[in-house]
């Protein structure tokens, strides 16, 4: 398959991976003669993670689709309304992720969201998940949301210090949680792999001159009172364990 060949090497050029052929040979000897994780291409072009901790990592809509069917029956979900989101509203994802937000957020915005992650083999995976991705059953009317999510290999603060003022409706962040009390196993591959960074002051500031109606961040319960310079921001509590934070900017 010469295009299956040619996407593995541009995927390893940009990762600085060698490329290695499997042959027979089990993922985790390539892991122990590498000593490094294995990202697998297979097939149809969607990629795996094999991390070192021996978790598997790849594209997934996961809660999404719960999200929506909820969203679709009563009309609200918590992000939407922490958003306060309209069609045709233009949100900036800062932290991508799985994208499951994303996919919530052009689902309702019906216009293109640009979402920033900072870990390069999360974006080549979440990348290639949304292009081929294919919905189905009651997902399928989602369809059009895979293909509105834009992801973007960046930082989110050095990435908004270029963006003029205004020029998004909506910012939001959802760093990964600190010290979360559950052992979630569904995420347990993605937090082997994500970057940590939790929104520091100067992107917030970034973030509030960027966005012409909102920012909104998610965090995990009892998170706000650590930090200071979030307690302007109102609190939207959610199910569970989640609080989304938001101003009016
Ligand atoms: C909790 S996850 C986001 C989940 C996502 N909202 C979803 O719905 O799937 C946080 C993500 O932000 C990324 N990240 C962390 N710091 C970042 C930064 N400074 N710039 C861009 N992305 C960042 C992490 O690598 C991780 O993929």
């Amino acid at each position: 398959m010469p295009e299956a060949l040619s996407e593995v090497k541009e995927v390893a050029r940009r990762l600085g991976a060698p490329v290695v052929k499997r042959g027979h040979r089990t993922i985790s000897s390539i892991q122990k003669e590498y000593k490094r994780p294995v990202l697998l291409v297979k097939n149809d072009l969607n990629l795996v993670l094999y991390t070192l901790q021996g978790q598997k990592l790849f594209f997934h809509p996961g809660l999404f689709k719960i999200r929506l069917l909820n969203y679709l029956r009563g009309g609200k979900e918590s992000l939407i309304e922490a958003m306060d989101l309209k069609k045709g509203e233009r949100v900036l994802d800062c932290n991508l992720g799985l994208a499951q937000d994303a996919l919530m957020a052009a689902f309702v915005s019906k216009v293109p969201v640009l979402g920033l992650e900072k870990e390069p083999v999360i974006y080549e995976i979440v990348k290639r998940g949304l292009e081929r991705f294919k919905p189905k059953g009651k997902l399928k009317v989602a369809e059009f949301a895979f293909k509105l999510v834009k992801p973007k290999l960046a930082d989110n603060l050095l990435f908004l210090k270029e963006l003029p003022s205004n020029s998004f409706d909506v910012v939001y962040f959802s760093p990964m949680f600190i010290k979360p009390k559950w052992r979630d196993g569904v995420m347990m591959p993605f937090r082997e792999v994500a970057v940590k960074d939790f929104v520091s002051e100067e992107t917030l500031k970034e973030a509030e001159r960027v966005a012409k109606k909102r920012v909104v961040i998610k965090v995990n319960k009892g998170v706000k009172e650590l930090f200071p310079y979030l307690s302007n921001y109102s609190s939207l509590k959610s199910s569970g364990r989640v609080e989304y934070l938001f101003k009016d900017t």
